[in-house]
């Protein structure tokens, strides 16, 4: 059986860091809240001038590099985002020139903080139907563009990032075993980003509402993101005849410590299985679980025939999770 092995990661952040007391500068807020209530400490921000193509350009070159693949040998570039350079074309062209990767296909996959996850499972289910041999696929976000400065329930949570992972065509056992995905359109106005589109267009009005940032009800996506990432994450192991026991490490969306928490609690990985950095980059939509992975796979954490389960959550709604032997 043709299966989409990983076989080389990358990621990249900004060098501009930001911590919870800089916030504190410039509004009604402190570390120990942000802390206690997310488990943030500090986050990458974008320098003037660096966008998601940059970030994801240099994810991208990391991971090939691994994996030894070089750019024209690549099938196809699937990018996760929703802070990409331009509305349109995908940021995956500009990456995909940026590599030199002239056999590539490119495109974006819109599913916000799931948007890794769809892209990835695009990229497998073409691997596994024989229409590619080697893929990159691609978290990136430049969040702190879209994020409401002034709203203090939201701009402390999201952090700039990049993470990559190259897939290729493997004979046997190892790969990626199986992706679920989900999708619940009902909700959208629990978390989105209203203006920048083609419903609210640009206008005097709409800047002075804040329609150009990100708008959430914390409670309220808190509550359905726990629910979703466990029955995801459950699916995934049944789907596979196996259980929490099998599982050696869980990297989730790393949304917020609690949010964190709850899911691995529910799911009996509640200890050293279950990957966490939220701490040192927030929350990064699209680039959480790769940058998650490549911090893992470079320290030598995951062993050849390990299980890996990724689960994520985020605006649409959308929700998914994958599993790999190693
Ligand atoms: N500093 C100080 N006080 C604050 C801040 C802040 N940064 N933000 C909000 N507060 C205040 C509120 O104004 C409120 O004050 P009030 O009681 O006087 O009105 C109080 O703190 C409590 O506010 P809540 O919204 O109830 O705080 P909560 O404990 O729910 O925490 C949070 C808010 C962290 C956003 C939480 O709802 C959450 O984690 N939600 C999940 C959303 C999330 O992570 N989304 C990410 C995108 S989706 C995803 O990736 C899965």
């Amino acid at each position: 059986m043709i299966r989409a092995r990983i076989t080389g990661t990358g990621s990249y952040v900004p060098e501009k860091v930001m911590t919870n007391f800089d916030f504190e500068k410039f509004m009604e807020t402190s570390d120990e809240w942000i802390r206690t209530r997310t488990g943030i400490r500090e986050r990458h921000v974008a320098a003037d001038g660096e966008n998601t193509s940059d970030l994801a350009t240099k994810a991208a070159e990391r991971a090939l590099e691994m994996a030894g693949v070089k750019p024209e040998e690549l099938d196809g570039i699937i990018l996760g985002t929703i802070t990409g350079d331009y509305p349109w074309p995908a940021t995956s062209c500009i990456v995909q020139a940026n590599l030199g990767a002239v056999n590539a296909s490119a495109h974006d996959v819109s599913a916000a903080c799931s948007g890794f996850l769809f892209a990835l499972s695009s990229a497998a289910d073409r691997i596994q139907a024989g229409n590619a041999k080697k893929m990159l696929v691609i978290g990136a976000e430049v969040l702190t563009r879209i994020i409401d400065w002034e709203d203090r329930n939201t701009c402390i949570l999201f952090g700039d990032g990049a993470g990559a992972v190259v897939l290729e065509a493997h004979e046997g056992e190892n790969g990626i075993l199986s992706t679920h995905l989900h999708t619940d359109g009902n909700q959208l106005e629990l978390l989105y980003q209203p203006g920048f589109s083609t419903k609210i267009v640009p206008s005097v009005e709409a800047l002075e509402n804040r329609d150009y940032f990100l708008k959430m009800q914390g409670n309220e996506v808190f509550k359905v993101a726990v629910r979703s990432l466990t029955e995801v994450a459950e699916e995934a192991l049944e789907a596979n005849g196996m259980t929490s026991e099998d599982v050696n490490l869980l990297i989730p969306h790393q949304a917020n410590i609690r949010i964190l928490e709850a899911t691995a609690k529910r799911l009996k990985l509640l200890d050293e299985r279950t990957y966490i950095n939220v701490d040192r980059f927030g929350n990064t939509s699209g680039a959480t679980i790769p940058l998650a992975l490549d911090e893992v796979n470079r320290a030598g954490r995951i062993k050849e025939g390990d299980i890996v389960l990724f689960n994520a959550f985020g605006g649409g709604f959308t929700w998914a999770s994958a599993l790999i032997r190693w």
